[in-house]
């Protein structure tokens, strides 16, 4: 019973410091030049409510609150102030004069959980670890020799997409889920080049799913602003169960790369793709970091792999929905595509999309409108499959 009294008076106590932390941060003396902050901030939550998913999607409620306080405005994460920014102009003075102000990155549960610790480059705060790691990159995935083995895994596997496409069509027209499709070509692309990796169907299929799944999920969690995130007193509470959820989905990354680096070791260093570079850079590397040299690997090409395979299929995803609910942008493009464009002239999203435009007519099924319902996530995919009726305007030689 004593113990009980004792434990009621510890939280009283927590609770009134707490209490008067939150109200003395709300209207203690600030700076002047702080952009608008928005209304309707709640007392120990803030604006939590306008990115957390449960009302609405994130990056609708921030649009809503950009058309009423304008292109720059402050909102609360529970303790930490944050700045909104939604014109081009102000991002690109920000990422610009004002780099190193804007370049940290705070520590947050899904890059404890699901990068490594933060050593994932994507979720690493500005320092001499993302530096270096950052120039690894640039140099190591942008050199001459990269570069040109990534536009051939382009062209590869988009001539493989055209090819399995025009097979699905027989002699008149298929039906496709071009989200599934989209996910496989995107990820084999990167897969290639970064891990000297390719999932066919067969065998392969389920291997190729789990992978395309575990992707998928990373970037769905990563977009989880967690309450402990907001309220750091919160750090032993698991609210929702994503920790939880973000450890399993990190797990299941860390099996994949991790299998990959031991096929890697033990095949000898070949110097074909990126993790075989950055094997050979780590061993005389002097990184500035407490990772080790296999957390460093792992968590860079799973970085790579899983923001190239999801970013590319979002977008080709969306391209293609908004072009299907506006088909005489199609009939145009088509005609432009067919007399202007060379196939050296343009990049992943804008190579897909073009061969897709010139090799197929595309419609849905009973010409309905495309479902544009989206999902909450780091980046936002779609939420229902993007059914496609195809049906070949080239010659069938063209296909193969
Ligand atoms: C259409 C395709 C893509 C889009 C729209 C896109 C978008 C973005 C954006 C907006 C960021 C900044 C995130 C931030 O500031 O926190 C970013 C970062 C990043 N992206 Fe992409 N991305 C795409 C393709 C790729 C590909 C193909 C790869 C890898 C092969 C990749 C790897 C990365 C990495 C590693 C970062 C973190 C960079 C850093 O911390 O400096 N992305 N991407």
């Amino acid at each position: 019973m004593e113990y009980l009294v004792v434990a009621a008076y510890a939280a009283l106590a927590l609770f009134s410091l707490l209490f008067s932390y939150l109200v003395w941060s709300r209207f203690a003396t600030k700076p002047h030049n702080l952009p608008p902050e928005a209304a309707g901030a709640r007392l120990f939550v803030g604006h939590l409510d306008v990115v957390s998913g449960r009302v609405g999607l994130p990056h609708v409620n921030l649009a809503t609150l950009a058309d009423k306080y304008g292109p720059i405005f402050g909102i609360r994460l529970g303790v930490h102030p944050a700045v909104v920014v939604s014109s081009w102009e102000l991002a690109k003075e920000l990422f610009t004069t004002y780099d190193a102000s804007v370049s940290s990155r705070p520590p947050i549960k899904a890059g404890k959980h699901l990068a490594y610790d933060h050593a994932m480059l994507g979720f690493s705060s500005y320092g001499p670890y993302w530096r270096q790691l950052r120039k690894l990159v640039s140099v190591e995935l942008l050199s001459a020799r990269r570069v040109e083995l990534q536009r051939s895994a382009r062209a590869s596997e988009t001539a493989l997409l055209l090819k399995d496409l025009h097979a699905r069509c027989g002699s008149g027209r298929a039906m496709v889920d071009m989200k599934e499709l989209f996910g496989e070509l995107s990820m084999n692309a990167v897969l290639g080049v970064v891990a000297g990796k390719r999932y066919s169907g067969g065998d392969e299929a389920e291997e190729a799913r789990r992978c395309r799944r575990v992707m998928r999920d990373f970037f769905h969690l990563a977009g989880y602003f967690v309450p402990a995130d907001a309220l750091p007193y919160l750090g032993w509470l698991d609210l929702g169960g994503h920790e939880r959820r973000m450890r399993r989905t990190a797990k299941e990354l860390d099996d994949i790369v991790g299998e990959w680096l031991v096929e890697h070791r033990q095949k000898g260093n070949s110097g074909k793709d990126f993790m075989d570079v950055m094997i050979s850079v780590m061993e005389g590397a002097d990184l500035q970091s407490h990772y080790d040299v296999d957390t460093i690997i792992k968590a860079t090409c799973g970085n790579l792999i899983s923001g190239g395979t999801d970013a590319t299929a979002v977008v080709l995803i969306w391209a293609l929905s908004v072009l299907l609910n506006n088909r005489h942008v199609i009939k145009k493009a088509q005609e432009e595509i067919d007399k202007h464009v060379g196939k050296e002239r343009v990049q992943m999203v804008q190579i897909v999309l073009a061969t897709l435009l010139q090799s197929f007519d595309l419609s849905t099924p009973d010409d309905q409108p495309i479902d544009m319902t989206e999902s909450a996530g780091l980046t936002n995919c779609k939420a229902t499959p993007l059914d496609v009726l195809i049906s070949p305007r080239l010659p069938p030689t063209l296909y193969t």
